[in-house]
């Protein structure tokens, strides 16, 4: 069993073991401050692409970039000494070839000091995946909604609704097991499927949205937190009302400077007392 106390961080055999175990707690994170406060809780810290719309404000993860993943990677790290930290290959950084994949997994390992990436795909993707696995660099698998893949999904929608989407999710899933994921995150797929894919493969799974058989869950914190209210998926959960707590501040301190309350006495610095 983990603690809040253990120090030394977990790696991807000590998450690669935990299938069918103790579950695998995982958030997303993006800046070093919010990587110090989950790293005591999570297992698993996720530099996940959807900082594209949680912080830059995109309408998709499409117009994220490698230096953009890097630099928020490398922020992560620093904020971190306990999770295991996984940063996602953006779109268009990876898909064209296994030597592509390489290069840009390359960068993010040697100038993040992550322990694993994560890229979107299944079948198409198996090949790219055996190449990193074989070439040192453990790599997250990602099947069922791929929002990458948004414009061909038609929108960020569940999947596998029929059986010949549930089949190829399926394959999707085998095929980078078999390829050497070291686990994978299942988004956005009906709950049996998802506890099928968690029975068939030998890795841990992830759930987003997923089943609760998965081996594991993740959520993107900003979610969690109500920090991000644009677009509310059925399977986030709030945990807390932080992006209230913001607004009430801001108001509260709006208010004090119009009306000259802030700054007060114990604010302003005085003159050095002589002697
Ligand atoms: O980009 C991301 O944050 C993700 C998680 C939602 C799994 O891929």
């Amino acid at each position: 069993m983990s603690t809040a106390k253990e120090t030394r961080r977990l790696g991807v055999p000590d998450l690669r073991a935990r299938k069918g175990g103790e579950p695998i707690v995982s958030l997303t994170a993006y800046t070093t401050p919010t990587a110090k406060l989950l790293d005591p809780h999570v297992d698993l810290m996720l530099v996940g692409d959807s900082l594209g719309m949680v912080v830059y404000g995109f309408d998709s993860t499409l117009p994220v970039t490698l230096d953009m993943m890097i630099a928020h990677g490398a922020a992560v790290v620093r904020g971190t000494r306990r999770a295991c930290v996984v940063v996602d290959l953006p779109f268009a950084s990876y898909q064209e070839s296994p030597q592509q994949a390489f290069r840009a997994a390359a960068r993010v390992m040697a100038e993040t000091g992550a322990q694993a990436v994560k890229l979107e795909g299944g079948v198409e993707m198996a090949e790219s995946v055996a190449f990193l696995t074989a070439r040192g660099i453990p790599v997250l698998g990602h099947v069922g909604l791929m929002p990458q893949s948004v414009n061909t999904l038609g929108g960020y929608k569940a999947v596998g609704r029929d059986a010949a989407a549930a089949e190829r999710v399926r394959a999707d899933a085998r095929a980078i097991a078999d390829a050497g994921a070291f686990a994978m995150v299942v988004e956005g797929t009906m709950e049996s499927l998802a506890r099928t894919i968690t029975e068939e493969v030998p890795v841990p799974t992830i759930g987003i949205g997923g089943s609760p058989a998965c081996d594991g869950q993740v959520l993107v914190t900003d979610d969690l937190l109500g920090l991000f209210s644009d677009f509310t998926p059925k399977f986030v959960k709030r945990y807390a009302a932080v992006g209230q707590t913001i607004s009430e501040a801001a108001a509260a301190y709006a208010a004090e400077v119009r009306s000259r309350t802030f700054p007060g006495p114990e604010h302003c610095f005085g003159m050095k007392k002589p002697g």
